[in-house]
């Protein structure tokens, strides 16, 4: 039996890195998760048909958690809209720090008082990780479905109360090990998820990316230790992909935002973000409004277009209708690419997966750089959805809160349309001086209706 859970536990970590593997690109993306999902299975098979010495019989009580947890996962997950999955993630998240989190509970409260020294340890470690991802995840999983928001939970000197915070869950966890307890897990537990929390409520804005990919990492690295616990290796080697992975893109999330880490794990940061601070005062500059025709004649007499999506993309799901436009315009020898901000949209990689389902070839998929890199060579740009990630404050004012993150500089381009349906600001709460440059005009109205009245106009033409 154990051969057999041995070589479930292999194929299941191959399917793993694998799996990962494909993530790495939208074409195998698909597959990818597949494989995860498969070597997800088979990790659970094999634990379930583990021998473990002297365990009861639960396999009444597992089925019943895995029919509960599959239902209510796999209808959330049915019904989520494409702008809810951020949220998603967040909470998905969150019960893995929270599955690790009760699991250090059982095996403390079980065996505190007979444990060596190092088990103590694990679970202590494995009890601090599991909780902080909790809770920090829950609030996380709040701000982004906008059932919180950032003032509402950002103390003064926020980033001193959570060094103090940090200091005090660091003792605790070493009292869990010296001076074993009920009373000093109760404590522990309560400093923990009051410290998780803290660590997500002073972070805000245009800052949520860093932080999701941080907790994520957090929870590999609680399933980790979980892993330790039990002296399941395939636990540990999930826990540790998990880990990484999310480290790797935390660590691409700061360079996006122009943020060290270290301030991100002070959680110090994003504070002018909650106050929508910028010192651009636009209240007596106009913008200048487009129609659909407008936009239609430019773009036929155009050769090289920039369409830069962002977040109202995925509210207006309009990328089958950037599609028909992208269509329409090769038909006419018009180059088409697509600028990606990497923190554009709410979750890592919204805008490859969206564009992905419409089959938009990868090769017109410019990053960050690469589109920089050709701006001002376009005619047009469309801006369709986007604002942060196109705001010039983040270049030129530094009392802006989203001072050096790096931008798409479309304003380099001959002319810039936006399209939105208001003068409503993004995500970072902070208005945009692209909407007032000279060569900007605004497209006011869905994005899928305007662009499916500029194909319409185009195809008129
Ligand atoms: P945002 O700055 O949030 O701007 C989106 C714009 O889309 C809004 O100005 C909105 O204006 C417009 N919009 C919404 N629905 C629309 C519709 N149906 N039709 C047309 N326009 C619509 O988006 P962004 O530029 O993609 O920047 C992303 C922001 O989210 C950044 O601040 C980023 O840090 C943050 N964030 C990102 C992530 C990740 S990992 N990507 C996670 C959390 C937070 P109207 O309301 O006027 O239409």
């Amino acid at each position: 039996m154990m051969a057999i859970v041995q070589l479930a536990y292999l194929i299941g970590a191959i399917c793993f890195i694998l799996g990962l593997r494909g993530l790495s690109h939208p074409s195998s993306a698909r597959r990818g998760n597949l494989l995860a999902a498969l070597g997800m299975t088979l990790a659970i098979l094999g634990a379930l048909l583990q021998p473990i010495a002297g365990a009861d019989n639960n396999y009444l009580w597992i089925a019943g958690a895995m029919i509960i947890g599959a239902a209510v996962g796999w209808y959330r997950s049915a019904r989520v809209e494409m702008t809810g999955m951020p949220q998603l993630v967040s909470l998905f998240n969150g019960l893995g720090g929270g599955s690790a989190m009760l699991l250090a509970l059982t095996e403390y409260l079980k065996n505190y008082q007979n444990s060596t020294a190092s088990s103590l340890a694990v679970i202590a470690f494995t009890l601090l990780v599991g909780t902080i991802s909790f809770s920090g995840s829950i609030l996380a999983y709040l701000k982004l479905d906008g059932k919180v928001r950032d003032a509402q939970v950002r103390l003064p000197a926020h980033s001193l109360i959570n060094l103090g915070l940090l200091l005090v869950s660091l003792v605790l966890t070493a009292l869990l090990v010296m001076q074993p307890s009920t009373l000093i897990l109760v404590i522990s537990l309560v400093v923990f998820l009051i410290y998780g929390f803290s660590f997500v409520a002073p972070i805000g804005g245009a800052d949520m990316p860093v932080v999701i990919s941080l907790l994520n990492s957090v929870t590999g690295l609680s399933a980790a230790t979980a892993g330790f616990l039990y002296g399941s290796q395939i636990m540990i080697l999930g826990g540790i992909l998990v880990g990484a992975s999310g480290t790797i893109l935390t660590i691409l999330m700061c360079q996006a935002m122009n943020r060290s880490l270290m301030s991100v794990i002070l959680g110090n940061f994003g504070s002018a973000a909650v106050a929508g601070a910028s010192s651009a005062d636009q209240a007596d500059q106009t913008v200048q409004s487009a129609q659909a025709m407008d936009v239609a004649i430019l773009l036929a007499y155009a050769q090289k277009v920039v369409l830069v999506p962002g977040y109202g993309m995925a509210v207006a799901q309009a990328q089958k209708q950037a599609k028909e436009l992208d269509e329409i315009l090769q038909e006419k020898d018009i180059e088409v690419y697509y600028g990606i901000h990497p923190v554009a949209g709410r979750m890592p990689g919204h805008m490859n997966v969206l564009l992905a389902e419409v089959d938009i070839d990868y090769d017109k998929l410019y990053d960050l750089d690469q589109t920089n890199a050709i701006i001002d060579e376009a005619d047009v740009v469309l801006v369709v959805g986007a604002n942060d990630v196109v705001n010039p404050s983040a270049l030129d004012d530094p009392s802006s809160s989203i001072y050096g993150m790096p931008v798409l500089e479309v304003w380099k381009a001959q002319q810039v349309i936006v399209f939105k349906r208001s003068m409503k600001p993004g995500y970072a709460g902070i208005q945009n001086p692209l909407f007032f440059k000279e060569n900007t005009k605004m497209l006011f109205g869905d994005a899928a209706d305007s662009l499916k009245q500029i194909v319409a106009e185009i195809k008129n033409l």
